[in-house]
């Protein structure tokens, strides 16, 4: 399978740290932020990524980055993405390296403390359709949040001011082929983007979305509260490894 990552957007919730730089290329404790998307991908065992970035410090992933082979990757492709039109906007430039297979896609500020193979193994094992990964949190607004009849989601609101379940949905979406189709029908939203929610809505729509429960911890890191706690859960994974190591 393929593998995206989607590091687009102005970064404006992490102004002035985004004011000369991509929020992607900063810090979370010892790596640039980029990397934690990159590589839970890796550890997945996909060896092909697209990666969509925009703004003014486009080129600097390409330094921080090359060829991939650090990561262990077969290739690393880039797409420049106009604007911030949105996460689905962001997905669309994607569809000539999809090549009509399926993807695993990867917001650029999101980092999950456990591998993801197992989930991408029950993607392949689907017949058709997406899959999502949620997990419980105290911050519902700033996600989207599924809305459940029984255990089957029935709809997906984007930052919901009453959010009716306590689960986000996180930037980890696998698609099919059809995923193209349906960003080719969205509409932008209210605050003017194409939204990754109304693609995982047509999804709904058509019987085809399934979801998994996330183990480990989640957390995206796309303002100042999230980046430093993501910072410190990063640190803490770190200094258990090393007690290991110590003790061993
Ligand atoms: O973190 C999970 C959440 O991510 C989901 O629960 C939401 O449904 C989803 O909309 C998204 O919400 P955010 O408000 O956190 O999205 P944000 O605008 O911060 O964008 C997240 C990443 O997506 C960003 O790090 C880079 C990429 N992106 C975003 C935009 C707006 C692009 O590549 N291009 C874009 O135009």
């Amino acid at each position: 399978m393929k593998g995206i990552v989607l590091a687009g957007g102005l970064g404006m919730r992490l102004r002035p740290l985004t004011n000369v730089t991509n929020k992607h290329l900063l810090p979370v404790y010892d790596r640039p932020m980029i990397y934690y998307p990159i590589e839970t991908l890796c550890a997945a065992g996909i060896r092909e990524i697209m990666l969509v970035t925009g703004g003014n410090s486009a080129g600097d992933f390409l330094r921080l980055l090359g060829n991939g082979a650090e990561f262990g990757l077969r290739g690393i492709y880039y797409a420049y993405q106009q604007g911030e039109g949105g996460i689905a906007d962001a997905l669309r430039l994607c569809e000539h390296f999809a090549d009509g297979q399926r993807i695993v896609v990867i917001l650029g500020d999101n980092i999950f403390q456990c591998g993801i193979a197992p989930y991408v193994e029950r993607f392949a094992a689907q017949e058709s359709g997406a899959r999502i990964l949620l997990k419980e949190s105290e911050d519902l607004q700033r996600f989207g949040v599924p809305v459940f009849d029984g255990d089957r989601i029935v709809g997906i609101e984007e930052k919901p001011a009453v959010p009716k379940s306590r689960y986000a949905v996180t930037g980890l979406y696998m698609y099919d082929a059809r995923v193209f189709e349906y960003i080719a029908r969205l509409t932008p939203s209210a605050r003017g983007e194409y939204e990754i929610a109304d693609v995982n809505n047509f999804y709904i729509r058509e019987g085809q979305l399934q979801y998994d429960v996330l183990d480990g911890w989640w957390s995206d890191a796309g303002t100042f509260e999230s980046l430093f706690h993501a910072g410190e859960l990063i640190a803490r994974g770190r200094s258990r490894v090393r007690q290991q190591v110590d003790r061993q």
